[in-house]
């Protein structure tokens, strides 16, 4: 069975069957979490939360009655919501776990974390950089937890070139190349997802906190100072690119307020940069792929993800004794995305050293989005804090 990122596959997600923790077990000393979203990513956060040994999920919140019917039934959840101030309101939570449309993260995170709860949100962090500060400061100023599930940092690929770079493996990695391209990956096309309002951008914040976020920590945390980018929301107004066929609109013109390809140039602290393509939508190879090159001085890599391939995935670069090399070092299934990020954060809460998660380096990934944004709408280079 193809396997997503999370760790669990589609139909898992969605039709979920599996018997779960039952609420005549003890609950006591687990942290209570309570679920806001009911889609592909809210049911994700709850199957992994209702699994860990650590928390008990006791509440879950969003607008479709028949899923909060199917699925507190499917968790054994107690408490439900059609809105999530419901769940933030509520003294016996401990922790909101955010999975709404990108507009919503900051007002739920911010409340939240005023009312003491540690924060698990969904990528990405905000729809602006302002935003994203407002809700760092409000994690440090109550001194809670803030999180974002940037999952595809633990697939295995990503970890071996962070560890390659560190090593020194690579030299002095002067550029890089990334790219995440679909033929036809518009998500819900006339949905929250193509609402300027509620989506805050397209392809670019979609899918771009991830490649970012996996690019600067397989760098070893670089710092982006500039960016130039270029945005085009051609195919999407056009009616082309849906992920799904049956929301296809050919010819037709729906809601779509946002753009399905960006292409940028970032400029890094250390004299190095980086070419970057995101492309939701576009009429080339019938394919998705998710592509990180990472050029050094002394060798290089290249992950090339089609189709979110968990194997093989790995490739090295580079001269011995006056001969070009390529080798592929053995990846085995990658599929613990999701899973491990939100364990880390219960790890996290455990710890009770709530003051060193934050969320400032999700901070500076909101930046650089925001970045690219300001850049495509000016038309220059802008500056990156
Ligand atoms: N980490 C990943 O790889 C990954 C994958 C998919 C989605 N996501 C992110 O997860 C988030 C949700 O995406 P999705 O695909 O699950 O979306 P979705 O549209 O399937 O689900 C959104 C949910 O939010 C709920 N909601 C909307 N307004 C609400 C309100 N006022 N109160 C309570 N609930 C409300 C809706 O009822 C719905 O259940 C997005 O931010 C997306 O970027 C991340």
């Amino acid at each position: 069975m193809k396997r997503d990122i999370y760790g669990f596959s589609y139909s898992e997600v969605m039709n979920m069957s599996e018997a779960n923790t039952s609420p005549d077990q003890a609950d006591t000393g687990k942290f209570r979490v309570g679920v806001v979203g009911l889609g592909y990513a809210g049911s994700t956060h709850m199957k992994a939360f209702s699994k860990h040994p650590k928390t008990v999920l006791v509440a879950i919140a969003g607008k479709e009655a028949d899923r909060l019917v199917s699925l507190s039934a499917e968790f054994n959840v107690a408490t439900t919501a059609s809105d999530w101030q419901d769940l933030v309101a509520d003294p016996t939570i401990d922790i909101i776990s955010i999975a709404t449309p990108n507009a919503l993260h900051h007002p739920i995170a911010v409340a939240a974390l005023k009312a003491g709860k540690h924060v698990f949100c969904e990528k990405p962090l905000s729809i602006t950089a302002e935003q994203a500060q407002e809700m760092v400061a409000a994690a440090s100023a109550n001194n809670r937890i803030l999180e974002v599930a940037f999952n595809y940092r633990r697939r295995q690929d990503i970890g071996m070139a962070h560890d390659l770079v560190a090593s020194g493996k690579l030299g002095r990695v002067y550029h890089s190349r990334v790219s995440w391209k679909r033929r036809a990956g518009i998500p819900g096309l006339k949905s929250w997802f193509t609402s300027a309002d509620l989506a805050g951008g397209g392809a670019a914040i979609d899918l771009g906190p991830h490649i970012v976020d996996s690019l600067l920590y397989m760098l070893g945390e670089p710092k982006v100072v500039a960016v130039s980018a270029v945005m085009h929301g051609e195919l999407g107004r056009a009616g082309y690119g849906a992920m799904d066929s049956a929301m296809q609109m050919q010819g037709s013109t729906g809601l779509f307020e946002v753009e399905d390809l960006c292409s940028a140039l970032l400029r890094l602290a250390d004299g190095s940069s980086v070419a970057l393509e995101i492309t939701w939508a576009s009429h080339a190879v019938d394919d998705e792929d998710i592509s990180f090159e990472l050029l050094g001085v002394d060798s290089g890599l290249r992950i090339f993800i089609p189709r979110y391939a968990t194997e093989d995935t790995i490739t090295l670069f580079g001269d011995e004794n006056g001969e070009h090399y390529s080798r592929r070092p053995k990846i085995t299934s990658t599929g613990e995305g999701h899973l491990a990020v939100l364990n880390e954060f219960i790890e996290h809460v455990d710890s009770g050293n709530f003051g060193l998660y934050t969320g400032e380096y999700a901070l500076h990934r909101t930046n650089i989005i925001d970045g690219l944004y300001r850049s495509a709408k000016s038309g220059k280079e802008v500056t990156i804090s």
